[in-house]
């Protein structure tokens, strides 16, 4: 399946990370692998923005297992190894967990509206934090990313993937092109091909070799576009997703 061509922003004065110091066999791959160990392999402060979205131990069913039988990842290492490798992070916890992360420098909302998700009073959850820690040197548009959908893009085979658009909105605010961004938790790879589009390095760890495998085929189908356009400048309807 190829992605739709998204927005890219101006370069700006953001200076480049020395990506050159992460080992090169990570450097716009999808490794396999437990993020709890293979983190340790990335220098400090080695990318620009460290993007992670951890199972949300709800039960979501991963296949040959639910998210519940995944070994926990403590969210106190996980923001503080983050933290160690880029100057900005953000982190989709899932409303339930969100009390379980360090406190946050910053809070955004992604907003999914038509969600047919359950909020905890049986009615409709159409939002989800996203935790940002450090202090973006851009501004944002608006701290409300719309991002609908996630799993059509992704070719469903990711029980629970972000929205191209939510990690397009962020990659764009918080990095220029040619930075680098990590994902631990890579899942379907949004965040690898959101990077490709912006013309952005990635680093990104997958513990389901599975996975891992169709997340890296998304990749590879995964088309550059000619240029790329300020996603403010964009409306759902011209990128063709429903509101
Ligand atoms: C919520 S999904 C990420 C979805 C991703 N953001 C996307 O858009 O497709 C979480 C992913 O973390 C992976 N995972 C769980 N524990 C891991 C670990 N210790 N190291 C690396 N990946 C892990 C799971 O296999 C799952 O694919």
């Amino acid at each position: 399946m190829t992605e739709a061509p998204v927005s890219a922003s101006k370069n700006t004065t953001i200076p480049p990370r020395p990506h050159n110091q992460i080992p090169p066999e990570y450097l716009d791959a999808i490794t396999t692998g437990d993020c709890r160990e293979l983190v340790a392999r990335l220098p400090d402060q080695s990318c620009a923005l460290a993007f992670a979205d951890p199972p949300y131990w709800v039960g979501y069913d991963y296949g040959n297992r639910t998210d519940k039988d995944m070994a926990h990842i403590d969210p106190a290492w996980l923001v503080a190894e983050l933290r160690r490798i880029a100057p900005i992070v953000c982190v989709t916890p899932g409303i339930a967990n969100v009390y379980r992360y360090p406190p946050a420098d910053w809070l955004l909302a992604w907003s999914k509206p038509a969600s047919t998700g359950r909020n905890w009073s049986g009615g409709y959850n159409v939002w989800e934090p996203v935790l940002v820690y450090g202090k973006p040197t851009r501004r944002l548009w608006q701290d409300l990313i719309t991002a609908p959908g996630g799993r059509e893009q992704a070719g469903a085979f990711n029980r629970c993937p972000k929205p191209l658009r939510l990690l397009t909105a962020l990659i764009q605010a918080m990095t220029s092109p040619g930075d680098t961004v990590f994902d631990p938790v890579a899942g379907s790879g949004t965040t690898a091909v959101a990077c490709k589009q912006l013309r952005r390095h990635y680093v990104a760890f997958e513990i389901d070799p599975d996975t891992a495998e169709k997340a890296r085929q998304r990749v590879e189908n995964t088309q550059q576009p000619l240029f790329v356009v300020p996603l403010e400048q964009l409306s759902l309807e011209a990128e063709g997703i429903p509101g």
